[in-house]
């Protein structure tokens, strides 16, 4: 799938995605700066903060639990508020905007 990230500085990198990897990895995989996934996907870090453009936010569904909390530990949650690492690539989702936020700037 082809994923829009947004840096906080409004630098945009397009990159490809394979479909079935999460959105850290994505990020992570093609040197986009922003995300750092420090506890590896496990929704335990909070450093893959990212904020979904509103048109995508049914497309990816709602937060997990586990995902929720992670997130209320996070600066500047909002309702776009997901954690990357739980987002998976798929067609349903080709084209996303994630904006990243000051703090992982
Ligand atoms: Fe740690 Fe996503 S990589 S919460």
């Amino acid at each position: 799938a082809k994923i829009k990230y947004i840096e906080f500085d409004r630098t945009e990198h397009v990159v490809e995605v394979a479909n079935g990897e999460n959105l850290m990895e994505g990020a992570l995989g093609n040197n986009v700066p922003g995300i750092d996934g420090d506890c590896g996907g496990n929704a335990a870090c909070a450093t893959c903060h990212c904020y979904v453009g509103d048109d995508w936010l049914a497309a990816t569904g709602p937060r997990s639990d586990s995902e929720e909390a992670m997130l209320e530990l996070a600066d500047g949650m909002t309702a776009n508020s997901r954690l990357a690492c739980q987002i998976i690539a798929s067609d349903a989702i080709d084209g996303i905007e994630l904006r990243l936020p000051e703090t992982q700037h």
